[in-house]
């Protein structure tokens, strides 16, 4: 009997060695269309990593299985098949605000004026309104985040990963962005990955979260997130949340300790 499959992301056996380094070893994990999945983990554990690999930038090493769309296929040809936020802002130095953000559907060919105009009508609800024409060395580190995000939210592809894309935001800018990006959400109804090392963040914005062991990196724990939606600031205080992340924080911690003592070992 076949069996159909729903996942939009399917990964089974997923490993990656950079010489001497194990990154990941049999990662696996499925991923429903429309789902918002956070990842958290220690520092080295191969969250970027997997990123790499489903963005297209790296393949996994031989004998994993990455489904896309339920066919069967090589990173590579995931590649611009998402929008991928790397943990690096990448910016462009010679480029202002603007040309930053449309870059990726520059370089599909998309027109350029029509382009520049739909970034400029964005730029309030990044919080960089009249900020167009300055260049990344103008700009702070949360304001080129920022731009980078927007430059990824403006490549439209269902599938949308984001490495720590808050990490250089302030508390207020951050919770900001935060129901920003829960907005944006749902009402398109994007899929999307999500790397965090705020324990907070990634179960206030998680359908579910990922919580990685130390490297290699693979599945601790996955834990489903079943707070109402739309998700409001006072949830975080609620029991409910605090269970959940008490839970989140002992996988997190039991692993932490392991990279710990391996690192003062080495
Ligand atoms: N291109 C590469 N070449 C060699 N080693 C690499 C490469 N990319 C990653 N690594 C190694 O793989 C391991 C996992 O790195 P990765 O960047 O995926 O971790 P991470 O979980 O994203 O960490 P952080 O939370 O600090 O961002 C690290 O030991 C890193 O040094
Ligand atoms: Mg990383």
């Amino acid at each position: 009997m076949q069996t159909t499959t729903t996942a939009l992301l399917e990964m089974q056996s997923i490993g990656k060695r950079f010489g001497a380094v194990q990154a990941l070893d049999g990662f696996a994990m499925d991923v429903e269309p429309g789902e918002f999945v956070t990842v958290v983990g220690p520092s080295g554990c191969g969250k970027s990593t997997l990123f790499n690999i489903v963005a297209g930038l790296e393949e996994p090493d031989e004998g994993g299985i990455l489904r896309f769309k339920g066919r069967g296929c090589h990173a590579k040809e995931l590649l611009g098949r998402v929008s991928f936020m790397p943990q690096r802002d990448l910016l462009l130095p010679w480029r202002n605000v603007v040309d930053n953000a449309i870059l990726a559907r520059e370089i599909e060919g998309a027109n350029r004026a029509a382009m520049r105009a739909e970034a400029r009508a964005m730029l309030p609800e990044f919080g960089l309104a009249g900020f167009e024409k300055q260049y990344p060395h103008q700009l702070s580190g949360g304001m080129r985040q920022r731009v980078a995000l927007m430059r990824t939210f403006l490549f439209e592809r269902e599938l949308m990963l984001l490495d720590e894309p808050f990490g250089a935001l302030d508390a207020l800018t951050r919770s900001m962005m935060q129901r920003w990006l829960l907005d944006i959400w749902q009402r398109h109804r994007r899929t999307i990955l999500f790397i965090t090392h705020d324990v907070d963040e990634a179960i206030f914005l998680g359908d579910r979260v990922l919580v990685m062991t130390a490297r290699p990196g693979r599945v601790k724990l996955m834990r489903k997130v079943e707070l109402p939606r739309p998700r409001k600031a006072e949830l975080v205080t609620s029991p409910e949340f605090t269970a959940i992340k008490r839970e989140v924080l002992d996988a997190i911690e039991e692993e932490a300790m392991k990279s710990f003592v391996a690192e003062t070992a080495a």
